[in-house]
């Protein structure tokens, strides 16, 4: 199993999302030695904002892109090779003014490729990114799940659309939530979440084990 794990918090080694996803990723490796792990950091390599050379050279063929158009689509090639590489995605972020990471919009932003991870046909739009089993690790102030903020929850319902659209649909949530309610509140959203990895990563041995 090939495992891309991406990070996105901008509050640095404090990250409960950036810890939880972590601990995931590295559990699921420990399953089976012949897994890999890659990890891409957004803050660390921020992913620059798209912009005109980035829009237009997409829809540029290659050979006649400009250097600049060229360069700029060769960030999102890389990320995309990343992708499709992956079997297992982690996406980490932290909730942030109701919503993802801007450095995980970008990494959206470069994903999502016309002609590459998603198409339009005579039955409309198709994603073009199967097989591959997507965990969010999303950490929030707040509690979003459940309760009178639900609705202001943009991040879950934002990343299973334009995950769903490009065609990656099998997609498990860990919340690390409630986490600016104080320390007792910390101690119990990360017991919660770390008690849902352990049981991933449980089920994930067994799955090996079943399969040997
Ligand atoms: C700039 C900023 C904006 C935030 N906005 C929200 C918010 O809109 N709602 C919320 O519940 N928590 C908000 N928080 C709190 C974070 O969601 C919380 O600190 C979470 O743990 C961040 O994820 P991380 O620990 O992976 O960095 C915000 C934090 C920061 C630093």
């Amino acid at each position: 199993m090939s495992i891309l794990l991406v990070t996105s918090s901008p509050r640095g080694a404090a990250s409960h999302s950036t810890r939880v996803a972590t601990d995931l990723a590295q559990k699921l490796v420990a399953a089976d030695p012949s897994n890999s792990l890659v990890v891409r950091d957004l803050v660390a390599k921020p992913l620059p904002h798209i912009d005109p050379d980035y829009a237009t050279g997409i829809y540029t063929p290659a050979e006649a892109r400009t250097p600049r158009q060229a360069e700029v689509v060769g960030v999102s090639d890389a990320v995309l090779d990343e992708l499709f590489a992956a079997d297992t995605v982690i996406l980490a972020t932290g909730f942030i003014n109701f919503n993802i990471s801007s450095t995980l919009k970008s990494w959206v932003d470069h994903v999502a490729r016309s002609g590459k991870t998603f198409a339009y046909g005579e039955g409309g739009p198709k994603g073009l990114v199967k097989g591959k089993k997507v965990y969010i690790v999303l950490a929030s102030g707040g509690i979003y799940s459940q309760g009178a903020a639900v609705q202001m929850d943009h991040a879950v319902p934002y990343l299973r659309s334009v995950l769903g659209f490009l065609g990656m649909t099998d997609i498990e949530v860990i919340r690390v939530e409630g986490v600016g309610m104080g320390a007792d509140a910390v101690t119990a959203a990360l017991a919660k979440a770390t008690a849902k990895v352990d049981a991933i990563a449980a089920a994930t041995t067994g799955q090996v084990a079943i399969a040997a």
